[in-house]
């Protein structure tokens, strides 16, 4: 069990190689297996763990739309239900199998578990993850 809040490494890169085609290739099957149907939108998301190994998730929405979980949701669950470890690199993808970019609100949450450095996936490349998510809240905020 995780003793405390994780908080971010000030930045520095992962210098792990990622595997971007594996990594589309679990997110796909991921979309593949959400429960979308209000939205007909589907998302799987693949995380690389700095242990070398993976995660997914998908979208799992509700009849109470507002309590929709995005995939990114299940991929942090996952994480920790497996013991845990930092996210290195995330691949989203929508129904097409192209890359979609994190929602604001996911990407709040993947920077508790990845940090700055954290590589996400595009459509014209990867991205860290301090591009996509400037000044974010973190657990250093609560301890002021
Ligand atoms: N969705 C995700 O799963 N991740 C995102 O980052 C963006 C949005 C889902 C939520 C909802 O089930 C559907 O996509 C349409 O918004």
């Amino acid at each position: 069990m995780t003793a405390g809040p994780h908080i971010p490494e000030s930045g520095t890169p992962s210098e792990q190689p990622v595997d971007w085609p594996a990594l589309r290739a679990l997110a796909r099957g991921a979309m593949a297996r959400a429960y979308a149907p209000y939205s007909g939108y589907p998302v799987g998301a693949a995380g690389q763990v700095d242990d070398g190994t993976t995660v997914s998730g998908c979208n799992v929405e509700n009849a109470s739309i507002g309590l929709s979980l995005c995939a990114e949701c299940g991929l942090v669950s996952e994480l920790y239900a497996r013991g845990g470890g930092r996210l290195t690199a995330v691949s989203c993808v929508g129904q097409d199998g192209v890359p979609v970019a994190p929602c604001g609100r996911c990407r709040q949450l993947l920077w508790e578990h990845g940090g700055p450095g954290l590589l996400v996936d595009g459509a014209a490349g990867s991205r860290r993850l301090s591009e996509l998510l400037a000044d974010p809240f973190t657990p250093e905020h609560l301890a002021r």
